[in-house]
């Protein structure tokens, strides 16, 4: 079974652009898991333009799925993860002001950084996935330092699809074999969609959980939240 978290960044956007508690960032959380969602993921950025800090905990607190936070693991961030204890930490190399996230973590270069980080969320209990390409060396060295899983950086994946879904899904294919040889599970994130995300889940149906924000909040503006997550939901059967 793949779960699909979805990631409430957007509905947070929206809300902070008016100051006001609108869209209630909780309660479309509690109505994400509702309507079938298996988890909830935010990536609270140092400029907290989407999430903040200060929703990780009332979150964590409501979420009956699983709680993913994401982030660049700078000692701010990484002491809330650990207060709030979420059952999962995806950590992302971004810049402080990167508009979103587009690339994975060179594992060989930051390797003793994110020994580190695993280390200290792991010991609090919290399982650890880091955002990676799918490159077997990188791969290699993520299970070397401890981590319990990657996630696919899907953006060239999505980008690709449109043009050749079989040369774009090649590289994540063979990725994943590298994967399970060394004991990761498997995640996948960014770009995917109602289009693209059926295809990856046949070619890798040993992804472990897709964490998906951007188009389906987009869908939900046309489909409904109710519906759009059954949609998604439906991709990955
Ligand atoms: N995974 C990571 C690490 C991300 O940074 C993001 C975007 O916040 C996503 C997944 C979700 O990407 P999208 O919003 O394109 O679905």
């Amino acid at each position: 079974m793949t779960r699909l978290s979805v990631n409430l960044n957007k509905i947070a956007l929206i809300r902070n652009s008016r100051g006001a508690n609108y869209p209630d960032l909780l309660k479309v959380a509690q109505d994400c898991e509702r309507f079938g969602a298996q988890g909830i993921t935010v990536h609270p950025r140092p400029d907290e333009r989407h999430c903040k800090f200060s929703d990780l905990q009332p979150l964590k607190e409501l979420c009956t799925t699983e709680f993913n936070i994401e982030g660049y693991p700078d000692e701010h961030f990484m002491q809330k993860v650990l207060a709030v204890q979420p059952h999962q930490c995806t950590l992302v190399p971004d810049a402080p002001n990167q508009l979103t996230s587009d690339h994975g973590w060179d594992t060989l270069l930051h390797f003793a950084f994110l020994q580190d980080k695993i280390a200290r969320l792991k010991y609090a209990g919290i399982r650890v996935s880091l955002f990676i390409d799918p490159n077997d060396a990188l791969i290699e060295k993520a299970a070397e330092a401890g981590a319990d899983r990657i996630e696919f950086y899907t953006g060239p994946y999505a980008h690709h699809y449109p043009k050749n879904p079989e040369e774009a899904v090649s590289a994540l294919r063979a990725s994943c074999h590298t994967a399970i040889r060394c004991g990761l599970g498997i995640n996948a994130g960014h770009d995917l969609n109602l289009e693209n995300l059926r295809f990856l889940k046949e070619q890798l149906p040993q992804l472990d959980e897709v964490s998906i924000g951007h188009a389906l909040i987009c869908d939900a503006i046309y489909l409904g939240l109710e519906n759009t997550i059954r949609l998604y939901l439906n991709r990955l059967q």
